[in-house]
């Protein structure tokens, strides 16, 4: 993620800290207002993003963008992500992104490129959780 070991630290519990980042970086505006992230998230965490949308006055049912695996496969093909993510154009206000997704254990390298996020323009943020890294 190119931070020097002494600018990370561990800090709060992981909810605590994805409402603190959603808090700050999910900012819907108009009918860029959706959230995009795993289909089978860790309970909590979709519990987080639905109080979140809440809390704009946004109905999870319309503004949470789920992508899940394949009929019969476990784990969620890149290409699927990255036509979520364009099939959401301009609607995208933030991904929610796990660096290991916990029941599957799959490793998600693709969204912490900038260079690969830049390409879809401006005004989403991206958020991706990474306790089941740092455990590893
Ligand atoms: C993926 C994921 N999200 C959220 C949580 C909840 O973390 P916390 O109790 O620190 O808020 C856990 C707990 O293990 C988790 O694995």
């Amino acid at each position: 993620m190119g931070a020097q070991v002494e600018e990370v630290v561990a800090t709060n519990a992981l909810t605590v800290n994805l409402h603190l980042l959603m808090v700050s970086f999910f900012r819907p505006a108009g009918r860029r207002c959706k959230i995009l992230m795993e289909s089978g998230a860790f309970s909590s965490d979709q519990h987080a993003v639905h109080a979140q949308l809440r809390f704009h006055g946004l109905d999870p049912a319309d503004c949470l963008i789920e992508v899940r695996p394949r009929q019969g496969e476990a784990t969620i093909a890149t290409d699927d992500i990255v036509a979520a993510i364009e099939a959401a154009g301009g609607t995208l206000a933030l991904v929610l992104w796990t660096g290991v997704q916990y029941y599957s254990g799959q490793f998600s390298t693709w969204v912490g490129s900038p260079r690969r996020a830049g390409r879809w323009g401006r005004g989403w943020a991206s958020i991706w959780p990474m306790r089941w890294v740092t455990c590893r």
